[in-house]
């Protein structure tokens, strides 16, 4: 197949890792005869600095004529001012908010040759496979009013929890057609006993579990859902949960594998039907979980695992290349088990490899 993938590295790690991710894409398309044309564009804060926005208006045409999104990261200390009129992360938010990405999958994964990099005991660590379902375009980080002023009493700012009934909706189903690819079974997390938006989200979750009579649904607090990741985590199978809870526990889930720089992510505007790719419409965005990380930035030690994985969910969620998306998450399985280790997963006494070194190994194995 043809594909054009928009490439936006953004700042720190986030260049470096997609770099390697483009290499393993290649491999892939020199396999599998198939023709993927990568256009990058700017994002982030270098886009502040060089155009005065986090997505100048040629990034988001580029993005637009995509049909996929291959993301980095965004953000760093040069862009931290709590008072700066524009933000990396705008790029980001812009571009969840504007293709309709409102959910955003997040698989969590232990793999068993870095159980020794998990702050948990090993048999915790027991069958721990599970995904949360992050609404990604409404909550806290979207509702309005969301500013800050100052008045005679002193400054104040404010943010908007709100969802519509529609918003919910979409995502928890998402959650639930999930689960039954799986072992059928959804936690909705929310705050019920505080929050009028997570009763609304409780209500409708479940009403719709009622078409899903074949999915166990678990109505479960998001503070407990916090506290049984880290004691109890093989329970999960599909999460559903609002933008901040979502965000706030994938970086708790993420470290329990490990580390933050083995989880993927993708952000798609509803679940394509089972086996089709996506024609025209929106593109999705494929990113890592973790973040730009500008203590190690430019020093090619990043691991571009993280990345790695989110083209391969960019094959099997956009373009519907099963084999193609297996053949890459089987390669990084191999070379974990080879041993080859960035120094994020490194134990005692193993020599780390370079990000490049990585990429180019699972780069090779995906070649054949
Ligand atoms: C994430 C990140 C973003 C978020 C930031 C960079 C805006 O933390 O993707 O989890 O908060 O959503
Ligand atoms: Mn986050």
């Amino acid at each position: 197949m043809e594909a054009r993938i928009a490439v936006l590295g953004g700042d720190g790690i986030g260049p470096e890792v997609t770099a390697e991710s483009v290499k393993v894409l290649d491999a892939v398309a020199n396999r599998h005869g198939h023709d993927f044309t990568f256009v990058t564009a700017p994002v982030g804060g270098h886009a502040i600095d060089k155009f005065g926005s986090a997505l100048p208006d040629d990034s988001l045409n580029i993005v637009l004529g995509s049909d996929a999104i291959l993301f980095g990261a965004v953000g760093g200390p040069k862009w931290d001012d709590p008072r700066a009129k524009v933000r990396p992360e705008d790029g980001i938010l812009k571009l969840r908010k504007s293709l309709g990405l409102f959910a955003n999958l997040r698989p969590v994964k232990v793999y068993p040759q870095l159980v020794a990099s998990s702050p948990l005991r090993e048999e915790r660590l027991k069958g721990v496979d599970f995904i949360i379902v992050r609404e990604l375009t409404g909550g806290l980080y979207f509702g309005k009013p969301k500013r800050r002023w100052e008045n005679l009493r002193g400054r104040r700012a404010v943010d908007t929890l709100a969802y519509n009934e529609k918003e919910i909706d979409r995502v928890v189903r998402v959650g639930f057609e999930l689960a039954r690819m799986r072992r059928r079974k959804l936690h909705s997390l929310d705050k019920m006993n505080v929050m009028e938006t997570s009763r609304l989200w409780r209500e409708i979750a479940t009403e719709i579990g009622r078409e899903y009579p074949d999915v166990q649904l678990v109505h479960m607090l998001a503070d407990n859902a916090a506290m049984q990741i880290v004691t109890n985590p093989s329970v999960f199978d599909v999460i559903v949960t609002e933008n901040t809870f979502g965000d706030i526990l994938s970086d708790e889930a993420a470290v329990i594998g490990g580390s933050m720089g083995m989880l993927p992510s993708a952000s798609l505007s509803g679940l394509p039907r089972a086996g089709r790719r996506r024609r025209g419409g929106r593109p999705a965005l494929f990113e890592p979980i973790h973040g730009s990380a500008p203590d190690i930035a430019g020093r090619n030690i990043a691991n571009p695992m993280a990345s790695i994985l989110s083209a391969a969910m960019m094959l099997r969620w956009s373009f519907g290349l099963h084999e193609e998306a297996n053949g890459i998450e089987s390669a990084v399985e191999a070379a974990l088990a080879e041993g080859y280790r960035t120094a994020d997963i490194a134990g005692k006494g193993e020599r780390a490899l370079t990000t490049a070194q990585v990429g180019d190994l699972i780069a090779g194995r995906v070649a054949g």
